[in-house]
């Protein structure tokens, strides 16, 4: 829990004289928290926040983001040294348990992730349900929903030992579902996890095995896959993490819980942004046409916004778009692929976009989303599998999460208020009168 500062803030109903005393709630770094439980019981109102921009419905000990100054921390660790020293298992336990793990430690984790990477064959069948071009989000998210109907036994979340299965089952096997959607959509044969791989290469051998011909692993392909997890690993109060807690918090049984973050994930404001991107970059097709489509984003009734750009959060650099950008020209070199027209629009229009008025007084910086697809197109992976590839990552954010929550004696469920404007009290009409 968090602590009182001793700082209260006091605010008075000037027509009854009514008056509320906010304690100022402390967090271990950053701003503190107005706490303002007691609103509605001492002045009768509550507060208004569309977006809830300015709203903490939790405590959390994850991931600390100071927007200002673009910082992203995991569990205390910058992610610039996880992303340099540390790999997504790691990085996955760090978030799940608070710590480093030993190497002992590791090992068992990883292991416990090995074990249950296959997923129930029936499960696989479900996939014949989906025409060829459904979209992967649509298949992942109802697929992980279907995981509620299995795991009767292991499936109290008040009990530490099942909520611990649940979260290496569905780490596990979140990749295998992801490479199946793949196939499906492809018209190819399901090819099985390979325990003998390590998480990263594992994704890449389903995806990209087919089972008439040995497949090649590239080591670089499968570091860079690596590096996008731990970057894609966690990052707070988002809106699938969010819909994680909120799903999570009636009780409802965590598969179904995840599902509903995959679908959150999904909308192009948030994790389908990097599908966006690539889409929009193809569209401007060269650095000619950048300030044509600059005006478009700057025009209200176009609709039309720089994907890629702007968050919630930070009013500077994402301090993962810096790593991606820089991993781009050392993928695309090892992978022999340097000259990538698309890296080349994508690092003008930054260029221009962050001298542009408009972009430069709203703080809108490239997101972890604007280079990232140029990584998974140089590895292969198809545009519209990118937002599963956020997907398998986050998942390690979403369950760390649900953890916190359900641990918590505290855990309330979360249920929002609103400013109802629609129509007063009103006498029924019967249908002849009307
Ligand atoms: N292009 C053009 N204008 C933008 C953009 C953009 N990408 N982003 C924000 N703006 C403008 C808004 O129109 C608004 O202008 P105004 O003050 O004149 O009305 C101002 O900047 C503030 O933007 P909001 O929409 O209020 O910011 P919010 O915090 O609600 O939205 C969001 C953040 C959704 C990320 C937004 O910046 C956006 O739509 N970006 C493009 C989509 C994207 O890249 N999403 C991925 C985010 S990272 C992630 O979720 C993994």
């Amino acid at each position: 829990m968090t602590d009182e500062t001793g700082k209260t803030f006091e605010l008075t109903d000037p027509a009854s004289g009514r008056s509320a005393h906010l304690p100022v709630r402390s967090g271990s770094i950053g701003p503190g928290g107005l706490d303002i439980a007691s609103l509605q019981k001492d002045l009768g109102v509550f507060t208004y926040d569309p977006g809830y921009g300015m709203t903490a419905p939790t405590d959390s000990r994850i991931t600390y983001i100071d927007g200002d100054a673009g910082v992203l921390l995991y569990r205390g660790y910058p992610i610039e040294q996880l992303a340099e020293k540390s790999s997504f298992m790691e990085v996955a336990y760090l978030i799940l348990i608070g710590e480093l793990p030993t190497a002992k430690e590791l090992a068992e984790f990883t292991g416990n992730i090995r074990y249950h990477t296959m997923i129930n064959e029936t499960l696989l069948r479900f996939f014949n349900g989906f025409h060829h071009n459904a979209h992967p989000m649509a298949m992942v998210s109802a697929v992980i929903a279907s995981m509620s109907a299995f795991y009767h036994d292991t499936m109290d979340i008040h009990n530490p030992r099942h909520r611990e299965i649940f979260s290496h089952r569905i780490i596990a096997k979140i990749p295998t579902i992801a490479a199946a959607a793949h196939k499906h959509s492809l018209g190819q044969p399901f090819v099985y996890p390979r325990n003998d791989l390590d998480y990263a290469s594992n994704v890449l051998s389903m995806l990209f095995a087919v089972p008439c011909e040995p497949y090649k692993l590239d080591p670089v392909a499968a570091k860079a896959l690596d590096l996008l997890f731990v970057l894609h690993a966690d990052h707070e109060q988002n809106a699938s993490t969010s819909t994680v807690r909120l799903a999570g918090s009636t009780g409802a049984n965590p598969y179904a819980a995840i599902s509903a973050g995959v679908s959150a994930l999904w909308g192009p404001a948030h994790g389908g942004a990097n599908e966006a991107v690539l889409s929009m970059l193809e569209q401007i097709g060269t650095v000619d046409n950048i300030p044509k489509f600059l005006t478009m984003a700057k025009d209200k009734s176009s609709h039309f916004r720089l994907m890629g750009f702007g968050h919630r959060v930070y009013k500077n650099f994402d301090p993962r778009a810096k790593i991606i950008r820089e991993m781009c020209h050392r993928v695309l070199a090892a992978l022999g692929r340097d000259d990538n027209p698309l890296l080349e629009l994508a690092l003008r229009l930054e260029e221009i976009a962050l001298k542009d008025e408009y972009f430069v007084s709203r703080k809108l910086y490239p997101n972890v989303d604007f280079y990232s697809g140029v990584i998974y197109s140089a590895i292969g992976i198809p545009r519209s599998m990118f937002t599963v590839m956020f997907a398998i990552a986050r998942t390690v954010g979403w369950v760390a999460h649900w953890q916190e929550m359900i641990s918590d004696p505290g855990m309330r469920i979360g249920r929002p208020r609103q400013l109802y404007t629609g129509p007063t009290r009103r006498d029924y009409v019967d249908i002849k009168k009307r």
